[in-house]
């Protein structure tokens, strides 16, 4: 946890019930450990997309769809979501949720390596949501930039892994590796010389940039 047990249980305190179908994503997530935005970084992706006012959107990590779910119901009219993913079984189980929550026409899923699926797409996307494989990051920022617009939203999650980016160490979950990878890409990240972004200490720390 990156913020203090008080602030998390303030903001629990605040958080609305989730509906019916996130409620049912969440706890198979839980049951079956497959890690998932939580609450409050979901809700900065629905703000985000909003205040952007965003048509097209790509994203790396489907999972279940509990991201893919915040930012399609945030998209302006009309608008879409790309969502790659490699496994199969949560690709299906990311369809059925998003289908069931009346998104699925906004929601393009795409069963495909995104390193392989970004190389295919044509910008400008208006918002771009990374959260695969942390090793992997360094290649969607490589793919992803050159379709992002002016103006265009880089969201990024797992930048702090706990925490342990801060203190340059491993805990057993993440690894000494992973995380000098994570310092090297937010020092990365955020000396673009096209984008002003930031590190918020949402859920497990998420990097927010626009394209000036
Ligand atoms: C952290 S989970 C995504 C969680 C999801 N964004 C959410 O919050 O609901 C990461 C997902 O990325 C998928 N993944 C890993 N490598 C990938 C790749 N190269 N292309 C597409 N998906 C990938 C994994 O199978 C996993 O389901």
């Amino acid at each position: 946890m990156i913020v203090t047990t008080a602030v998390d249980a303030y903001l629990e305190s605040l958080r609305p019930e989730p509906d019916p179908v996130l409620a049912e994503m969440q706890a198979q997530a839980a049951r079956e450990g497959i890690p998932i935005v939580g609450a409050e970084t979901g809700a900065l992706l629905r703000v985000l997309a909003l205040a952007r006012g965003a048509r097209r959107v790509v994203e790396v990590g489907t999972a279940i769809g509990v991201s893919t779910l915040y930012i399609a119901r945030a998209l302006a009219p009309g608008g879409v979501i790309v969502s790659f993913e490699i496994d199969e079984a949560r690709h299906h189980a990311a369809r059925g949720y998003l289908d069931r929550a009346g998104v699925l026409d906004r929601a393009e899923l795409r069963l495909q390596d995104a390193r392989a699926g970004l190389a295919e797409l044509r910008g400008p996307f208006d918002m771009a949501f990374l959260d695969g494989v942390k090793a992997q990051y360094a290649d969607y920022l490589d793919l992803v930039l050159p379709l992002l617009g002016t103006g265009a939203v880089l969201a990024v999650d797992n930048v702090l892994m706990s925490g342990t980016v801060a203190e340059g160490a491993g805990d057993g979950h993440w690894t000494d590796d992973q995380i000098a990878t994570a310092r090297a890409f937010n020092q990365r990240v955020l000396s673009l010389e096209q984008f002003d972004g930031t590190i918020t200490p949402v859920g497990d720390g998420v990097l927010v940039a626009v394209h000036r």
